[in-house]
């Protein structure tokens, strides 16, 4: 079913229904071809609303019957609905309806994956399941029948009934159909139980597929932890006798905070030491926090439309972010968290795809669940809890949760509890939330008798939609250091609101060097002052230390400028810099870890458009080739003795302390490759004992040419577990040559196990070749076609991965003319597929720029 003309959506349209739901009862009958939903509604007129229509959602239902009342009906059956007339009180609203969820590839609401039922209704899936006022701010209680021959049926709330064939659940919490779920299979789970801060028991399970039980312990301890953080530090009990969470395989992103349902994509909750990287596990306890924070900033307070989506889930990636590094290190979780942002939300912002925090307009919702609005949306939180203050901000959140639990709430209401409690306006910081684009800060200094200068300049290019740009208030963190490296002026948060303002510092003795944005106060393109050599002696001296990381950054990033643009030699004090870093032992092996990588290619790609450079990624690759060969060569030495001490002595935790090390000595390894021809890393392979050292042994080899057979033995040992055959798939793209990437990929596509369906086996292969930067632009083009073909041969089947997958192309614009022509023509060819979803259809031609 598609649409004619794609119809766009406007926040400044908003109208309330004019019903309100009193109560919803469903009965599902459950069978793989045609399952029964019955529902029985309470509708009352909505003394708020002027419109009376009577509209319900509804998409690939097959009506049987409808009722106002208990009086047939024939409703008018509309494109995205059916409309009725309805009585001007209060009535009750009866409708069946057949749905077929064992041919839902689209796996947006009732769906089936290995035999299993289950649901996705954010943002618009529950019109999938029955008609229904399917928008966030129609909220009511649920009660749910489920009948069907499985032995577990789920469904949210707690549990009021059950017998041979047949559950019943209520949901007592008032909520948007969005937050609905149902789950039905041969599942088994594992089982704990949580006391809440007022003494009430809380059942916990988690729910797997027989077979996966013994991944079930690390996501369980998460989630009690997860529980105990949100008490401690936001105040926030749980509030249901059950909390349930599911995994399951054929899922379109990570996971769903369904009201005390979660479902979880397997790889986002399924670990064991023994087929799960640490990365895995430090992901999964933060989705895991993720998803059950979103209890109350989500579901408790939910969003009055979907323009308001970063009202939930900015603060919820604030708050897994807050989670996150009190579990584990601040300072590494703040720069692994700007390194994405900085991969992910910077070229979204910067191009064709960029829109505010808070949209103004969408075809498709599904679009929008974007990194500008989930991490450009926490960092905006992030920065007002700087400016007004920890003790403010705890205030402002307890008023929040205080005022509108219950509510679908907008930014509007957000920002008010800051303003009430603190007695700032906030209307120019709004912008945050109305205005695209990442804005540029460049800095001047100046020093005169004793007192320093430091004048910054924000700027903030044109995005679609928004030609003109107005100053934002932006909180720069600064301190200041003296010539020794003592620090003579601890972090202050400067306050900038003016498009150009100057910030004076007095009484010093000397010249000092700025730390300019601390623990990156804003998300900003700081053009740093000159100096590289301020660079280097912040590298060695900052007390900040995610400034400290930074300036190693910097300098990496110029010195490969330096090499692509001027074929210029590594430079010698960055390496110095790094030498330095990385045999002080004082410092943790994870931060140690951090300072040798290097900017992104992409990211390398992105600084040299933006300098007026045309990239060439080739070039790029190769810089970054020879500067990793550089850093071998500086710590020679120093490899063997600092791989050594990075091993981890005694049973595997997936801990912080030992992640760390790991990952020291992951990235130490890399660069040992690079000099013995893969002997330790082949060492390495053959004594692993879990999938961290395993697998980081494999990617040296094969970004060494090497590594055939341990290759195939990996396969040999893990072909039954799909989880880890993602990461098989993965690893031989991620680490191909450039010249050889789309070949690889295209023979992995031949492969009998290249389920494609699967959006984790989909994204495994063509977000690895999208990833791996000279080869997805490989001059021949190859990549882009190959990525195409499948896009088109997708999208019938699953529009809202297919759609997901398009921004591999939104950086397009960046290249020379010849890969412009080749991804042109590609994007022509998807835009003019005969009946394209809404979906892509939107995704393309915001990405063509038509
Ligand atoms: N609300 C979910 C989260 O961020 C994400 C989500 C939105 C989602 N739409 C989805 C997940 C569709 C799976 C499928 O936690
Ligand atoms: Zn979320």
């Amino acid at each position: 079913m598609r649409d004619a003309a794609p119809q766009t959506i406007y926040l400044k349209d908003y109208a309330p229904f004019g019903y309100l739901v009193d109560s919803v009862h469903l009965t599902f009958d459950l069978a793989p071809h045609a399952t029964r939903v019955t529902s029985r509604i309470a509708f009352r007129p909505n003394p708020q609303a002027r419109d009376r229509r009577f509209f319900l959602h509804g998409e690939g239902l097959t009506l049987i019957r409808a009722a106002i009342d208990g009086a047939g009906i024939t409703p008018e059956i509309t494109d995205g609905g059916l409309t009725a007339e309805a009585p001007d009180a209060p009535f009750v609203w009866e409708c069946e309806v057949e749905i077929d969820p064992g041919h839902n590839t689209a796996l947006e609401g009732l769906y089936m994956s290995n035999g299993m039922y289950c649901t996705q209704c954010e943002a618009e899936g529950f019109r999938k399941i029955t008609y229904y006022p399917d928008r966030p701010d129609v909220m009511s209680t649920f009660s749910v029948r489920i009948n069907g021959d499985l032995p577990v049926l789920l469904s949210n709330g707690n549990p009021t009934g059950r017998g041979e064939g047949w559950a019943e659940w209520h949901d007592p919490w008032p909520k948007p159909a969005y937050l609905f779920a149902l789950v039905a299979g041969n599942l088994v789970a594992q089982s704990d139980s949580f006391t809440t801060v007022s003494g009430k028991p809380v059942d916990l399970n988690l729910w797997v597929r027989p077979g996966d039980e013994h991944k079930c312990a690390f996501g369980m301890e998460a989630l009690k932890k997860a529980m105990k953080w949100d008490e401690d530090t936001y105040g926030r009990e749980y509030d249901l006798d059950v909390f349930n969470i599911v995994a399951v395989d054929d899922f379109n992103m990570g996971a769903m905070e369904n009201k005390g349902l979660n479902i979880f994509n397997s790889s986002c909750v399924l670990a064991s030491p023994d087929t799960s990287t640490d990365m895995n596990f430090e992901r999964i306890e933060a989705i895991i926090a993720h998803e059950y924070f979103h209890n109350w900033t989500g579901n408790r307070i939910t969003c009055r439309d979907w323009f308001q989506l970063c009202l939930k889930e900015g603060l919820t990636v604030f708050r897994d972010s807050q989670f996150t590094a009190d579990m584990r290190s601040a300072p590494v979780k703040r720069i692994s968290d700007v390194i994405d942002l900085r991969a992910r939300q910077f070229p979204e912002d910067t191009g064709p795809l960029s829109h505010p925090v808070r949209p103004e307009s969408f075809q498709e919702i599904n679009n929008f669940y974007t990194a500008t609005v989930y991490e450009k949306g926490a960092e905006v939180i992030g920065m007002l809890k700087r400016l007004v203050g920890d003790s403010a901000y705890a205030e402002a959140l307890d008023l929040y949760f205080a005022r509108h639990d219950g509510q679908a709430c907008t930014i509007e209401d957000w920002l008010k509890v800051f303003e009430d409690v603190t007695g700032r306006d906030l209307g120019q910081f709004k912008r945050w939330y109305s205005q695209s684009g990442t804005p540029r800060l460049s800095v001047e200094e100046a020093f005169e008798d004793g007192t320093y200068t430091l004048t910054f300049t924000q700027r903030t290019a044109p995005t679609p939609g928004q030609p003109e740009k107005s100053p934002q208030v932006i909180p720069i963190a600064v301190g200041l250091l003296g010539p020794n490296g003592d620090e003579v002026l601890p972090t202050q948060v400067l306050e900038m609101t003016e498009t150009t303002q100057s910030f004076t510092f007095e009484g010093l003795a000397a010249h000092p060097v700025p730390s300019i944005l601390r623990d990156f106060s804003a998300p900003v393109i700081l053009d740093q002052l000159p100096e590289s050599a301020d660079r280097a002696f912040l590298l060695a001296h900052d007390t900040d230390p995610f400034n400290r990381w930074e300036a190693g950054r910097d300098l990496a990033r110029q010195c490969l400028i330096d090499m692509i643009t001027k074929g210029a030699d590594p430079d010698a004090d960055y390496l110095d810099g790094i030498r330095r870093v990385l045999r002080d032992d004082q410092l943790d092996p994870a931060y140690r870890a951090l300072m040798l990588g290097l900017p992104g290619q992409s990211q390398l790609a992105g600084f040299l458009h933006e300098a007026g450079i045309t990239p060439d990624p080739m070039a790029i690759w190769s810089a970054v080739e020879r500067l990793k060969d550089a850093q071998a060569e500086a710590l020679g030495d120093l490899l063997g003795e600092l791989y050594n001490s990075a091993q981890v002595a005694g049973p595997y935790a997936p801990d912080a302390a030992q992640s760390g090390k790991r990952a020291l000595a992951g990235a130490i390894l890399g660069l040992m490759t690079r000099r013995d021809g893969g002997e330790q890393a082949a060492a390495q392979f053959a004594a692993a004992d879990n999938m961290t050292l395993q697998l980081s042994a494999l990617a040296c080899l094969l970004r060494a040419g090497k590594g055939a057979a341990q290759l195939a033995r990996f396969y040999d040992q893990w072909k039954a577990d799909r989880l880890v055959i993602d990461k098989w798939f993965m690893l031989q793209i991620t680490e191909a040559a450039p010249k050889d990437a789309a070949q690889i990929a295209r023979a992995l596509t031949e492969h009998a196990d290249f389920t494609w369906k699967t959006p984790n086996r989909f994204r495994a292969v063509f977000g690895a070749l999208a990833g791996n930067h000279a080869g997805f632009h490989a001059p021949s083009g190859a990549a882009y076609a190959l990525l195409a073909d499948w896009l088109i041969r997708l999208d019938p089947l699953n529009p809202q991965t297919t759609a997901r997958m398009c921004s591999a192309f939104q950086t397009w614009k960046r290249y020379d003319a010849e890969r412009q022509a080749l991804i042109g023509a590609q994007l022509e060819r998807i835009a003019s597929t005969p009946d394209l979803s809404r979906d892509t259809a939107e995704m393309i031609s915001r990405i063509r720029g038509a």
